[in-house]
């Protein structure tokens, strides 16, 4: 027996993401061989659009962002999947069409993926108006839903609109993105981790001082203060990319490598987490802000944040966890430092700092993805201890120059059913409960810290320094290109 088709319908097939990523990474897959032999691409969106207009369309985005993979005989079989259909996002009766089409496919009996690319103002909507036409029943073929970040504004929309996905379809059928989790080294925190013995006996509170998770973008809000000016870092950065990472770090290892088993226990990290204080909070706004446009000439939302943690469970307690984001930033880079405690005993003598460093293990997200791990050694021809990395580079030990893109991971992944590196309904809401109050205290409570301008090409507020001063720590970076910023304090 043949399988059955599968249908890809992107809703916002006209907007950025789908230019820049889905139909990239499609692509991408297509290429590889990847996708199910019988596949129907069909975008969807509000434009008034024809097949060819989507076959061009797409054809330009490969041209801008997979001119490495390009390949002319792939495409010509490629754009043969392709068509488009108009809808009205908030009106049902324009579905009647879409739905036509695909029943019009394999007379029904296909898989459907339905893929939300769009401003989240409409999540809910074509949520409903899928289940009002039936959409999402499961009769002749699976039916799944991809919905993009933001999932919601904070608890309480994050809560209903959960209901609202629930009240069309099951648990299993709702795949939310966060695309850090599809980065091949986000992936690899938990390769590294269990399929390693030297790290898991280390992997806790009394081997480990702190963790650092860092990351800071050299981009401003370019052109999307209409979304960035009413969310800031808090709900863009934190909330999600952050506390993914962070969820991944800490959690205990699972009893398999599936879905269900994995996100128990990302999710009982963060169900964990004690309530931040908003004296243990830093939030900064780099200068000018104000002026670009679309944003508000006094708004007040901060283009970073830098936070303190804690995990309140027995490998975690008292063990600090700092978080900094920001935009703006002197560097672009994605790590996570582990910083281990120091030898308690030194036959030595120490280093010209007075003592020896802890040993760090950084996990580089992004760019120039690895691991480091840095010692101390004696310097040659003296009695006295240097840290010294040891690296290891992807481009090095995979010969891997290009990355697989993180949405060429998360499409197949959801294709395929399987849902590990997407995010579940309680570990969302479990995220806005972390998140929420200290968004709130920093819009309400006068005694919240103030708001830091920083300098575009920093590293961010002073006060963020001054966060892990009080407890005797520095910000830690590795990973990055220029040796003079390499271990160096930040
Ligand atoms: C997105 C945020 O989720 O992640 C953006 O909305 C941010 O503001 C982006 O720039 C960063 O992603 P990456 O993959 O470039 O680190």
């Amino acid at each position: 027996m043949t399988a059955r088709p599968t249908v890809i319908a992107i809703f916002g097939v006209t907007g950025d993401l789908a230019r820049r990523k889905l139909i990239p990474s499609l692509f991408s897959n297509f290429i590889k061989g990847r996708l199910p032999k019988r596949l129907r691409i069909v975008g969807v969106g509000r434009r008034e659009w024809t097949d060819e207009t989507l076959i061009d369309h797409a054809h330009q985005s490969l041209k801008n962002y997979a001119a490495a993979i390009y390949d002319e005989r792939a495409w010509e079989r490629f754009r043969e999947t392709l068509s488009y259909s108009k809808v009205n996002l908030p009106q049902p009766e324009t579905y009647q069409t879409l739905r036509d089409d695909l029943n019009a496919l394999d007379g029904g009996e296909c898989n459907r993926l339905y893929y939300l690319s769009i401003a989240p103002e409409f999540y809910a909507d074509v949520i409903c108006n899928l289940g009002a036409l039936d959409m999402a029943r499961e009769n002749g073929g699976w039916r799944r839903i991809v919905i993009e970040k933001p999932f919601g504004y904070d608890l309480s929309t994050a809560q209903s609109l959960n209901g609202i996905a629930h009240s069309v379809f099951n648990e299993s059928q709702v795949y939310r993105i966060d695309h850090y989790l599809g980065k091949e080294t986000a992936q690899n925190i938990l390769f590294m981790r269990f399929a390693n013995t030297i790290f898991e006996p280390i992997w806790n509170r009394s081997h480990i001082s702190n963790v650092q998770v860092t990351v800071a973008e050299t981009v401003d809000v370019g052109t999307r203060a209409g979304y960035y000016d009413s969310s800031g870092v808090m709900r863009d950065m934190m909330q999600n990319h952050l506390l993914q990472l962070l969820s991944l770090i800490a959690m205990e290892p699972p009893s398999a490598f599936d879905a269900d088993a994995l996100r128990n226990e990302k999710v009982k990290v963060l169900q964990a987490a004690r309530p931040i204080k908003l004296a243990d909070t830093v939030r900064g706004q780099y200068q000018g802000y104000r002026a670009a446009e679309g944003v508000a000439p006094d708004s007040s939302t901060p283009t970073y944040a830098a936070l303190k943690l804690f995990i309140d469970n027995w490998r975690w307690k008292d063990i600090p966890f700092y978080l900094r984001s920001g935009k703006a930033i002197g560097q672009k880079t994605t790590q996570v430092n582990i910083q281990f405690k120091r030898p308690p005993n030194s036959i030595f003598e120490l280093t010209e700092s007075g003592d020896y460093s802890r040993n760090m293990l950084s996990i580089c997200i992004q760019p120039d993805e690895g691991i480091h791990l840095t010692i101390e050694a004696k310097i040659p021809d003296q009695l006295i201890a240097k840290s010294v990395d040891m690296e290891l580079h992807y481009k090095n030990a995979f010969i891997a120059d290009n990355l697989p893109d993180a949405y060429e991971r998360l499409i197949l992944d959801a294709i395929n059913g399987d849902a590990q590196l997407f995010i579940r309904s309680d570990e969302i809401e479990s995220a806005w409960k972390i998140v929420d109050p200290v968004i709130e205290g920093w819009r309400s409570d006068p005694a919240a810290p103030p708001m830091q301008r920083y300098q575009v090409g920093s590293w961010g507020p002073e006060a963020a320094d001054e966060l892990l001063a009080r407890d005797e720590h520095v910000w830690r970076v590795s990973c990055l290109h220029e040796k003079a910023g390499c271990n160096g304090d930040s």
